[in-house]
C-alpha cells in the first residue's frame, strides 16, 4: 500500500443529533484512535478510508451512507450526544 492509497468509495455521515463523534482507527496491527471529529445536528462529513485509517467508529445518532446502503446509528442514552 503506497502513500497515495485511499479507498475508492466515499462514505457520508449525517449527524441526527448534536455531538455525534466519528473516530478514526489506525490501519495495521496496532489499533488505536488517531482522530476524532465532532458533528452537530445536520452537519455532514464525506470521508474515505486511507492508508492510515482502516475503520471508523461512530457514536451518537447518525445516518451513514455507503455502498452497503443507509444505516442509522442509535443515539446512546448514557452518552454525551444530545438532541
Ligand atoms: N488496526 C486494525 C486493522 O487495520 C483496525 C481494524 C480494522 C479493526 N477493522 C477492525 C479493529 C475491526 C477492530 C475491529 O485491521
Amino acid at each position: 500500500m503506497n502513500e497515495e492509497y485511499s479507498g475508492e468509495d466515499y462514505i457520508v455521515v449525517k449527524a441526527l443529533e448534536n455531538g455525534v463523534t466519528i473516530m478514526g482507527l489506525t490501519r495495521g496491527r496496532d489499533t488505536r484512535f488517531h482522530h476524532t471529529e465532532k458533528l452537530d445536528r445536520g452537519e455532514v462529513i464525506v470521508l474515505q478510508f486511507t492508508e492510515h485509517t482502516s475503520a471508523i467508529k461512530i457514536r451518537g445518532k447518525a445516518e451513514i451512507y455507503s455502498q452497503h446502503g443507509v444505516i442509522t446509528s442509535e443515539g446512546s442514552p448514557g452518552g454525551k450526544a444530545t438532541s
